[in-house]
């Protein structure tokens, strides 16, 4: 997505070869309008999936969510990280274990938010090592839903969630593919999805 690459070259800051910052559109400040255009395409791509709702989880993920579902004129649903006061019982939960911030998280949905009959489009603001879209997945399959498909907004292309996701048979779709930030600088790969 030709728009996102622009704002990632423009605004995203290399902090080392592993991380992007892009608080200034996704991850802290939002840019509502790009988040819009980013619904428009997810929506697109994924329109012949029958998809009933989508699934995210906060905090970042719920912008670019909100809109996909907008769109597809379905509800957004987003897992929590933290155990809620009037969420306590009736929960699919999953561990979560981020390599970036060497630490497991518990994620849950309430199980009356999912049900078998659910196609459920995963949406997540990136892919590392997957380890978030494949929790989502296993909440999806507790269930008895059916995973639709996986959006992503940006892909670290050098780092194994993709591929992972793939060998599962799921189909992945990333608005901007990251091939390395060696050298302070942001290459993407080369395919483009619009
Ligand atoms: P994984 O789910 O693909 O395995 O990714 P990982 O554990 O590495 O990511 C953990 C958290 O770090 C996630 O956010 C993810 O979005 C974020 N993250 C991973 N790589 C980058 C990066 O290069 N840049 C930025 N800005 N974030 C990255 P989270 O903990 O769920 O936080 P949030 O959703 O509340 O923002």
């Amino acid at each position: 997505m030709e728009l996102l690459k622009q704002k990632i070259r423009d605004e995203g800051i290399v902090l080392n070869e592993q991380v992007l910052k892009v608080d200034t559109f996704l991850n802290h400040q939002i840019d509502a309008e790009l988040m819009l255009a980013i619904g428009q395409v997810f929506s697109r791509l994924f329109a012949e999936n029958g998809v009933t709702k989508v699934l995210t989880i906060e905090s970042s993920g719920i912008a670019p969510g909100v809109m996909t579902a907008m769109q597809m004129g379905v509800p957004l649903l987003f897992a929590r990280k933290r155990k809620s006061l009037t969420l306590q019982e009736g929960l699919y939960t999953e561990k979560i274990y981020s390599f970036t911030k060497r630490e497991e998280s518990e994620v849950s949905v309430s199980k009356k938010f999912l049900a078998p009959d659910d196609r459920i489009l995963i949406i997540d603001d990136f892919l590392a090592n997957g380890e978030a879209a494949l929790g989502m997945a296993r909440i999806v399959q507790q269930a008895g839903a059916q995973v639709s498909g996986i959006g992503i907004v940006i892909e670290k292309s050098f780092q194994p969630g993709r591929q992972k996701l793939l060998e599962l048979g799921y189909r992945v779709e990333s608005l901007a593919r990251v091939a390395t930030l060696a050298n302070n600088q942001v290459t993407f790969v080369e395919d483009n999805v619009d």
